[in-house]
């Protein structure tokens, strides 16, 4: 408050320092606003490109952002964790971009908007933009949680226009096709309130992702869930060019491919209506996602069965990006479970190690395995929001060093890229 002190001593001097001190409030204000530049980015073949250059992810989940950003006893949340992202070098965080029906809803009924909510995504883009992190939002659920296919489902019934019971008529009911594509529209071309940015002119954002996790088990020719995609992948492109687009599959492959079909961690994905090379094969869809969870996936797998695992599935999925779909491939969610037999902190570190060399040997190689995004990170005092996949990450040494020299080292092959510049040089 140097200015304050001013207005004590001289008139003059007060007033010149008022005007400074008016000044740097606008200064302050106008570097909250005006941010930092950034590029869109981008893709040439099995590579993201950030600025002309190869660019790969180390990154996290933080689904809860859009959420906490609402009330604001709860909104230093979003800032405290960008913060601490981007602190370990951390460049993109995948987070929910809806709430459909439920507390704190987005959309409050189809087509219905909450702006109050929106400012609150708002929000999380700005700060994101400010901390200079990119987000990959993702556009509905799956699965219940906030919402998710089967709340539109619920909308389709209350409002008579539902054809089946079914959870999975989200993919093929028209009705249930025309809501979400109202929603599609109302975010890619919703003005951010804070910035002024239309969000589908933002390069803040790294991606929009389809679906968290598709699955349509009523259709296991997988027919149902890939024509769904085709359609919304077209709708998403045509309004808006300029960011890259990926499903939010889980990996797992189909029918179209069954030579792969032993890559599966067991039969029961075969026929989930899922076909991770056809799926992503689709020209409108820019990348692939793929999740990495042995505990959920193998019966009571051990630490060693499961470090298997991740060599198998990601090399696999590693090659499909590299020979079949010319795509990068990311390891969009990863993450182990604290309620796994035996489990001990260190077996984290162990398995996001094992993660985390594969993603930079495949870098250093120039393939197709683009980055890799832990699940998930939270901020001390949000036990009802962790599932126990959660970590605060400053709380380890071990872990958070662990992240911060994936950070460096991926940053690192970036040609030409300047480590004594910015947060790098204190990080690296
Ligand atoms: C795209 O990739 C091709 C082949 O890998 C390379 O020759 C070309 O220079 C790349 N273009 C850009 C803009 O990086
Ligand atoms: C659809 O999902 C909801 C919520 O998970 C569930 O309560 C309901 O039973 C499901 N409907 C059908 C027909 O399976
Ligand atoms: C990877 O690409 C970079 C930049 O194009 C090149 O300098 C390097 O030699 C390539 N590495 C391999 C192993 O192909």
């Amino acid at each position: 408050m140097v200015a304050g002190n001013g207005l004590l001593l001289y008139p003059i001097l007060g007033f010149a320092s008022c005007v400074a001190f008016i000044y740097l409030s606008l200064g302050d204000l106008r570097s909250q606003f005006q941010q930092p530049s950034m590029g869109f980015v981008e893709r040439n073949g099995t590579q993201f490109i950030v600025d002309g250059k190869a660019f790969y992810v180390n990154g996290w989940n933080s689904y809860w952002l859009m959420y906490q950003a609402v009330e604001e006893f709860s909104r230093p949340r979003v800032r405290t964790m960008l913060r601490a992202g981007a602190k370990m070098g951390l460049t993109v965080c995948r987070t929910w971009a809806f709430t459909d029906g439920t507390h704190h809803a987005l959309q409050i009924s189809p087509g219905q908007f909450d702006n109050h909510v929106f400012k609150a995504l708002d929000r999380v883009i700005a700060e994101a933009r400010r901390h200079g992190v990119r987000l990959i939002l993702s556009l509905v659920n799956n699965l219940q949680s906030m919402g998710g296919k089967s709340q539109y489902v619920k909308w389709a019934w209350e409002e008579g226009v539902g054809l089946s019971s079914s959870n999975d008529s989200f993919f093929f009911d028209p009705s249930i096709r025309k809501y979400f594509k109202n929603y599609l529209k109302a975010i890619l071309t919703r003005k951010n309130t804070i910035t002024g940015i239309e969000y589908r002119d933002d390069p803040t954002i790294f991606a929009w992702e389809l679906m968290n996790e598709p699955r349509c088990t009523s259709d296991p020719s997988g027919d149902t869930l890939q024509d769904w995609i085709e359609e919304m992948a077209k709708f998403v492109k045509l309004i808006d060019k300029n960011h890259l687009l990926t499903v939010g599959l889980e990996g797992f492959y189909g029918p179209t491919t069954p030579g792969k079909l032993s890559s599966n961690p067991g039969e029961w994905v075969n026929s989930i209506g899922c076909d991770f090379i056809r799926n992503s094969k689709i020209p409108e869809i820019d990348f692939t996602s793929v999740h990495v969870y042995p505990d959920l996936w193998i019966a009571e797998p051990e630490l060693e069965d499961q470090l298997k695992f991740i060599h198998k599935w990601m090399s696999s999925h590693i090659r499909d990006g590299d020979r079949e779909l010319n795509k990068p491939v990311l390891f969009a969610e990863f993450g182990l479970s604290n309620e796994n037999k035996n489990f001990q902190p260190s077996h984290r570190d162990t398995f996001y190690k094992a993660i985390f060399d594969i993603i930079y040997k495949s870098a250093k190689e120039n393939r197709s395995g683009a980055g890799a995004m832990i699940w998930q990170f939270m901020v001390g005092g949000m036990d009802e929001f962790n599932d126990d996949y959660g970590i605060v990450p400053w709380e380890r040494p071990s872990m958070y060093r662990l992240i911060t020299e994936q950070s460096c080292r991926l940053a690192a092959l970036r040609q030409g890229h300047d480590q004594s510049k910015g947060r790098w040089r204190e990080l690296c």
